[in-house]
């Protein structure tokens, strides 16, 4: 047995201003939580953690659309993002959100810090003003042409188009998205900024050390942002939606929400520790060098999580540091740096750019009422956009689960154990395992070594290429249980019959878990088809926690210490079956044009049931 090893995942906090959509799924929580269920399957110890980003003009911007405050924007998302990720099973072990107690008292921490040890600096800057609007317009707001690669619509903050960072002054022929009769100026404000050039050498030394194991579009991208010159980062802003700066005289301005959401990879694991009641086990993870932090995220998100959040890290120089971890191990001063960084590409929908807008869009909580998770899953896993970009198309939908997932594997499982359930009296048949053919041997050493090539695929953060490792596996059992044919068997040879349904069972049972980090709820039934009991993961609820002024709501994964079951089938002759029911829901071919039909056309918005 390999020592456990110590995993933080850390996933990309969605902005609470609209519901989710099949690109969060596809860019970062999915991979996400098949990563973070594979590593809890082989007894390694997880932290997941992310949240809703309460903060920003997203929220802002979607607040003066509806003519409600910034706070009832982000709660009502912020709740609906709970039920949906429940739904569609993303195991955080805590999904918080930005405006907790918890995380504006660290975030203003590392602000502290940061200044305190000489990272940030204050500078006046020239920035939009709304003369109309009377006043600052946050970068979101402004649009214009992209100064790098020309593209007509890129926003203050970030084009679109080429992922450039942009100085909203900067942008060609700058305008006011929301009014384009406005008179913009350019007017001065002071703000602190996050000194990044300090952290060159460190940065570059950095991205070389990872550079094997990261993917190649996250290491190209984060050196040509240092290439590019690394340009001070303002930290604070002229809104009145945030986190406090927390210094005399600075009451009008805020933490800028970049700034402070990263915080939340560190701050929610702060929060779990102390909701567990165990308030040092975040340092099991965050000042362990044995322990690996790997940031799920969307490609547009790369300079943040490889650079920014980095020089936050170094510059706070082991933040809450002295004090020992929950089981007495003292650390050295710094903050563990995040070890991978797997940024997935864009998810397209029908060939199409996703819209909000135009709802150009696949939204989570309309498909979940539909489709069974695991069948979006299926899909979403099969053609995630690892290494480029991907397209949802709802004819690929159809034909991936009826085709694949139900075809090969829901039918496999299916098929055998209503057999099984059927002829051997709702047993596996009791064979002798000595009387195994040569045939039957090697069906199941092959379905055995799946266990080895799997793991390396899933720990190397190749997700797409597990799932259809393990699918191949699953193609297989159903040749050779086509050749075996026990249904006819039975008759001439039961004896022989016999032993390839058991084959087959140990088999399908390896299969469960092979396939469990991407079809959890899936995989439960068929183990509880096969006749054991217990739960291969732990359930997702949603909790209340209340702090001093305040009470929020989150989901949490409830099934620690991890199970650690993966590992090969020793299903027993004889054990007893429970009696099954399909597993995977055959789609009616109609629903091609029904989904089509729905895309960009308003959106009716339900409220989400569970
Ligand atoms: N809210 C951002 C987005 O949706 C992502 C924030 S990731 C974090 O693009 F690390 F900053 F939290
Ligand atoms: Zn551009």
């Amino acid at each position: 047995m390999t020592e456990p090893k110590t995993i933080h995942v850390s996933v990309a906090w969605p902005y609470a201003n609209g519901d989710l959509h099949i690109g969060h799924l596809a860019g970062a929580y999915l991979p996400a939580d098949i990563f973070a269920r594979y590593h809890r399957l082989k007894g390694n110890r997880v932290l997941m953690v992310s949240g809703s980003d309460s903060h920003g003009t997203p929220i802002s911007v979607e607040a003066d659309k509806r003519g409600i405050s910034a706070r009832q924007v982000f709660e009502h998302y912020h709740e609906r993002f709970l039920l949906t990720q429940q739904k569609v099973g993303i195991s955080y072990d805590l999904f918080t959100h930005t405006d907790t107690e918890s995380h504006h008292r660290v975030s203003q921490d590392f602000f502290l810090r940061l200044l305190e040890n000489g990272c940030l600096y204050k500078e006046t800057q020239k920035l939009m003003y709304s003369e109309q609007e009377k006043r600052f317009l946050p970068d979101r707001y402004v649009e214009g042409e992209c100064y790098i690669c020309h593209y007509a619509h890129a926003r203050g903050d970030q084009c679109d188009n080429c992922g450039s960072l942009l100085e909203a002054t900067e942008l060609i022929n700058p305008r006011n998205r929301n009014n384009p009769a406005d008179h913009l100026i350019v007017r001065e404000s002071e703000h602190f900024f996050l000194d990044l050039a300090r952290w060159e050498p460190e940065l570059l030394a950095y991205i070389d050390q990872h550079q094997h194991h990261w993917r190649p579009n996250v290491v190209r991208f984060s050196r040509n942002f240092v290439a590019d010159g690394l340009q001070g980062r303002p930290i604070t802003r002229d809104i009145d939606w945030g986190i406090d700066v927390p210094l005399e005289g600075w009451e009008v301005k805020k933490l800028y929400v970049w700034f402070e959401a990263v915080i939340g990879y560190f701050s929610a694991s702060v929060e779990w520790a102390r909701n567990i009641g165990q308030p040092d086990a975040w340092k099991d993870w965050w000042y362990n060098p044995e322990a690996q932090i790997y940031n799920f995220i969307g490609k547009d998100n790369i300079p943040f999580h490889t650079i920014i959040w980095q020089a936050e890290l170094m510059g706070v120089n082991g933040l809450y540091n002295g004090a020992e971890d929950s089981i007495g191990r003292r650390y050295e001063a710094e903050l563990q740096l995040p070890y991978d960084v797997p940024a997935n590409e864009f998810m397209n929908i029908e060939g199409d750019k996703f819209s909000k807008s135009r709802n150009w869009a696949i939204w989570l909580p309309d498909v979940l009422d539909r489709y069974q998770p695991d069948a979006v899953r299926y899909y979403v896993a099969s053609t995630a956009p690892e290494g480029a970009d991907s397209d949802f198309s709802w004819e690929g939908f159809l034909n991936r689960v009826n085709g694949e997932l139900l075809a090969a594997w829901g039918n496999l499982a299916n098929r055998m154990l209503s057999f099984a359930y059927k002829r051997y009296d709702g047993k596996v048949p009791s064979i002798a395992l000595a009387d195994l053919t040569a045939e039957d041997r090697a069906m199941l050493e092959k379905s055995e070594a799946a266990f080895e090539t799997v793991s390396d695929l899933l720990a190397a953060v190749k997700l797409k290429e597990a799932l259809s490792t393990a699918m191949a596996l699953v193609r297989e059992t159903n040749v050779y249980l086509d050749r075996r044919a026990p249904w006819k068997r039975i008759k001439e040879d039961p004896a022989d019959a016999a032993l390839a349904v058991y084959t087959v069972l140990r088999v399908i049972d390896n299969c469960k878990v092979l396939l469990a980090p991407f079809l959890p709820f899936t995989s439960q039934k068929v183990h509880e088809f096969l006749g054991y009991d217990g739960q291969l993961f732990g359930d997702l609820k949603i909790v209340e926690y209340t702090e001093a002024t305040r009470s929020h709501k989150a989901l949490v994964y409830d099934g620690t210490p991890a199970i650690g079951t993966w590992a090969t089938s020793q299903l027993q002759p004889g054990q007893a079956l429970r009696e099954p029911a399909p597993l995977i829901v055959k789609l009616d071919p109609e629903i091609v044009e029904q989904e089509r039909g729905k895309l960009g056309q308003p959106r009716d918005e339900r409220p989400i049931t569970v």
